[in-house]
């Protein structure tokens, strides 16, 4: 267990490991100050980004290393050096490589060819990290998780994947709606049944039917970075219905929060009135991923994750 390439990499304690790590992270930022010091990791984004990239840096400055922070064309890999001769390479300078890319592919070459670390900094499939922070923020508002239910409504994504396996080992209930065509993917769903430690898994069609009961109802874009720009008008006609309005999330449980994984559209796949009011904890969630980051890192520099129980 040398790399996070998906939250299924996880034993149920390695993920209850990260979470208290990050916990203590938020109480201590500088703790483990020295664990990267005279060292950098590679950051490699092939894709925009915000929160992950940002987060990732500073959680590499938190432990004491250098982030060194590339976009493809930066690299001879834009030029047509090989995954594997780059990793190789890469593995010779750095303590771990982030990354940010399209086809989850890449990434399982980049960490197969690296020595070092590789940590999943969103591909089409995947977001781990951002379902460590996510099951942070359930952590923090709720407690205990298990007995919870998260609703996933809108269109299946990286993060709807990340987050389904990451219920599955918390032992949570999801719900995901999803109108037909834009289910996750049946591998993924393979793999959070069979991850589960007890929490349900239901596939549906109808937003109040997954949301009946949840503790918080979740959405992300309903157009992914790695979707193609002409889907676009299909995707509004398609997932209208499963807008996170005011009246869906009545219908959830009373005092169910909201989470998104942001960027956000406002008035697509949630009103303002829901994101913006007084049950969102996004804002919450685009912070902890500070302090996952920084487990996470932690984890894999020191003995891995397996290692790290
Ligand atoms: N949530 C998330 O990963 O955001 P960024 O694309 O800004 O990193
Ligand atoms: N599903 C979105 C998540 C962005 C953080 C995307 O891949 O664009």
């Amino acid at each position: 267990m040398k790399d996070l390439l998906r939250i299924a990499d996880l034993t149920p304690d390695a993920l209850v490991h990260l979470l208290d790590r990050a916990g203590h992270f938020q109480r201590h930022p500088h703790d483990s100050g020295e664990l990267l010091r005279g060292r950098t990791v590679l950051l490699y984004f092939a894709k925009p980004s915000t929160r992950t990239r940002l987060s990732a840096e500073t959680a590499v400055v938190r432990l004491g290393g250098t982030p060194l922070t590339v976009g493809p064309a930066e690299l001879q890999l834009g030029r047509g050096e090989t995954i594997a001769d780059t990793a190789h390479v890469v593995s010779s300078y750095t303590a771990a490589v982030v990354i940010r890319t399209f086809d989850d592919e890449e990434v399982r070459s980049f960490a197969h060819a690296a020595h070092v670390p590789v940590i999943n900094a969103l591909t089409d499939g995947h977001h781990p990290l951002q379902a460590l922070a996510d099951l942070m923020t359930l952590r923090e508002v709720f407690g205990d998780l298990r007995g919870r239910k998260i609703a996933y409504v809108g269109a299946a994504t990286n993060v709807t994947h990340s987050l389904m396996e990451a219920a599955a080992l918390a032992g949570l209930s999801m719900a995901v709606a999803t109108p037909a065509g834009y289910a996750p993917d049946p591998a993924v769903e393979a793999m959070a049944r069979k991850l589960s430690t007890g929490g349900e898994l239901v596939l549906t069609d109808d937003p109040r039917e997954a949301v009946h009961g949840a503790d918080a109802v979740y959405t992300d874009v309903w157009l992914s970075m790695g979707d193609p720009p002409e889907e676009k008008a299909a995707r509004v006609a398609a997932l209208a219905p499963y807008r996170v309005t005011a009246g869906l999330m009545a219908a959830a449980r009373p005092g169910a929060i909201f989470l998104h994984c942001l960027p956000a559209h406002r008035g697509e796949e949630v009103t303002a009135e829901v994101i913006d009011g007084p049950a969102s904890q996004v804002f919450r969630q685009a912070a902890n991923r500070l302090p996952t980051a920084q487990a996470v890192l932690e984890a894999l520099l020191t003995r891995g994750l397996a290692g790290a129980l």
